[in-house]
């Protein structure tokens, strides 16, 4: 019946959607990035194939978080709209690369994470979905070694560097490369860069995104702090825990 991590993802996915989305209220929903998003988008889909849903679920806007995204919503047939002509989402729906025991996260793994901070801090309710390895062994940075993404203007990603490494104390700020498909720096889908920065297990996530963010050519960083409701993080066998 699949492949056991694809099986936690959509458990996660289906599970957030069916409690947390309101058919009859909500109008506005906000679609993240990634493998475990696309079950969220799946599962509002089914409910256009349901007679009780479909005449609400018709009428929902779904606001993107990258090209990925606004994929995802056409391909389940869910109507895309801009954030500029509904910025004010009443759910969101994303994944996450870190989930701390504070609902903080590490975003930006797929580089999406200006759009989707952009989404997630627009939406009255954000939920995470995502796969049990996702959780934070110890402290916020402790999990993955590719740390935290920034995005940065073009021009000013070696100066953005040199502030990461010597100023802010980062351990690594290695500029996100393309492989096969396309060689070169990766370039988001608002045309910047990617450093992808490593500094250990993060004492003050909050106050980092805060230094970060102050430094000149940074657009955003891939903290989000304080800014998740609930988390679902699916296993393999379809159990999923839920954290608020
Ligand atoms: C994308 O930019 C990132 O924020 C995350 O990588 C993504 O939301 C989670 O992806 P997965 O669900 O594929 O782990």
């Amino acid at each position: 019946l699949g492949h056991p991590l694809e099986n936690a993802k959509r458990a996660a996915a289906y599970r957030a959607v069916d409690e947390n989305l309101d058919v009859y209220q909500h109008r506005v929903v906000g679609i993240g990035s990634g493998s475990t998003v696309i079950y969220v988008a799946e599962r509002i889909g089914q409910y256009l194939r349901d007679d009780e849903y479909r005449d609400y679920v018709s009428k929902f806007k779904c606001v993107a978080t990258g090209y990925q995204s606004k994929q995802l919503i056409m391909d389940n047939g869910l109507t895309y709209a801009i954030l500029e002509q509904y910025p004010h989402i009443d759910i969101a729906f994303d994944g996450a690369d870190e989930i701390d025991c504070n609902l903080d996260l590490i975003k930006g793994g797929g580089g999406c994470l200006f759009q989707e901070k952009l989404v997630s801090t627009s939406a009255k309710i954000f939920v995470v979905v995502a796969d049990t390895s996702k959780k934070s062994p110890r402290r916020l940075g402790s999990h993955w070694v590719q740390g935290v993404p920034v995005e940065v203007v073009p021009a000013a990603y070696t100066r953005v560097q040199d502030d990461l490494l010597n100023l802010l104390g980062a351990k690594t700020a290695t500029l996100r490369q393309g492989g096969k498909v396309k060689m070169g720096p990766v370039v988001t889908d608002n045309n910047n860069f990617i450093l992808d920065t490593y500094f250990g297990d993060i004492d003050d996530p909050k106050k980092l995104h805060d230094r970060i963010k102050a430094l000149v050519g940074v657009v955003e960083t891939g903290l989000f702090i304080n800014n998740a409701a609930k988390a679902y993080l699916g296993s393999p066998d379809g159990e999923v825990l839920i954290t608020t």
